[in-house]
């Protein structure tokens, strides 16, 4: 496989335009409701697919319905799902999000089976297999802060398996843990609030240098509608987001690391793998969901802006 994402898989149910809960029982109308597989594993796999890459997933959810949902829903956008565990017992990571019509995404969250994820359920063979491994959310999966999985992530790296990876919540306690990973890491593509979490920096150019210094070739660190901040060995760039009218951002940092791992795979150099970033979370924020806005779209019509 070209790609294996691995790690977080939840599914978001998302609603829009919401302005206020109902009192007492009351029901208000919406414009859409839509259920997708998200998570920083299961969102950049979907996205990823969606661009062309043939991907892999990798992960723990339940053996409930949302569950089967989450697997059907991955499976339906071509990405091969052979990776996921279903763990008996447990429940499936979900998250509600009422979208605010300005864009703003509240969400609810159950973390379910993503905790359990660990070295035990996973293929080795998947991981140096791959031409790129994406490593999604590790400041949740706590069950792979394990020797036997950074082993893995050594043997991949010798046998040429760039390693991607992204981060999940805003947990002072758990993004500082996924610092343990940085030394395993080609790329690094945390938010602004991450990457200052973790280097307790003045600001995020210092946080990214810092970051760097730990070894990852690249970091580049996502400023939302302010765009991005790539740093390499050769200096520091930003990246500005493009102004498209926004629905709803959910997904847009998985999306961000979709078209930057597209990019890198197709041979583009770091600044404008960024920058495919950068157009397919635009796409991503102009509709609902964490995959809106890139059907039927490849990597060149992307990059062309079409
Ligand atoms: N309002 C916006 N308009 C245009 N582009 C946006 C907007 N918000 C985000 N983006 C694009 O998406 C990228 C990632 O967004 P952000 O920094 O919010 O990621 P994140 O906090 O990791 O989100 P996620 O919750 O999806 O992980 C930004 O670098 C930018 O390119
Ligand atoms: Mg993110």
């Amino acid at each position: 496989m070209t790609v294996v994402t691995l790690g977080v898989h939840i599914v978001d149910v998302l609603a829009r335009p919401v302005e206020s809960i109902p009192e007492g029982q009351d029901t208000h109308l919406l414009e859409e409701i839509r259920i997708t597989a998200a998570g920083a594993a299961a969102g950049t796999a979907v996205d990823l697919a969606k661009l062309g890459v043939p991907v892999a997933s990798a992960g723990a959810v339940g053996d409930d319905e949302l569950g089967d949902f989450l697997v059907l829903i991955m499976k339906r956008h071509g990405v091969d799902v052979a990776g996921i565990t279903r763990k008996p017992g447990e429940r499936t990571a979900a998250s509600i999000l009422p979208i605010r019509p300005d864009g703003g995404r509240p969400s609810f969250h159950v973390p379910g089976a993503n905790l359990g994820f660990s070295p035990a359920d996973l293929d080795p063979a998947l991981v140096t297999g791959a031409r790129l491994v994406h490593l999604g959310g590790m400041d949740v999966t706590w069950g792979l802060h394990d020797p036997a999985f950074f082993e893995l992530l050594r043997a991949a790296r010798q046998g040429g398996t760039l390693i991607t990876m992204d981060l999940l919540s805003n947990m002072p306690d758990l993004v500082t843990g996924a610092r343990t990973f940085l030394p395993h890491v080609d790329y690094f593509l945390p938010n602004e609030e991450q990457a200052l979490m973790i280097t307790q920096a003045a600001d995020v150019e210092k946080a990214a240098a810092a970051l760097l210094a730990e070894g990852p070739t690249g970091v580049i660190v996502t400023l939302g509608a302010e765009g991005s901040l790539v740093a390499t060995a050769a200096g520091t760039v930003r990246v500005p987001a493009l102004e498209v009218p926004v629905v709803d951002t959910t997904g847009c940092g998985d999306a961000y690391c979709a078209g930057f791992i597209a990019g890198l795979l197709d041979g583009r150099d770091v600044e404008a793998a960024a920058r495919l970033g950068t157009a397919v979370a635009a796409r991503v924020a102009g509709g609902l969901g964490s995959d809106a806005g890139l059907d039927g779209l490849t990597l060149q019509t992307i990059a062309e802006g079409n």
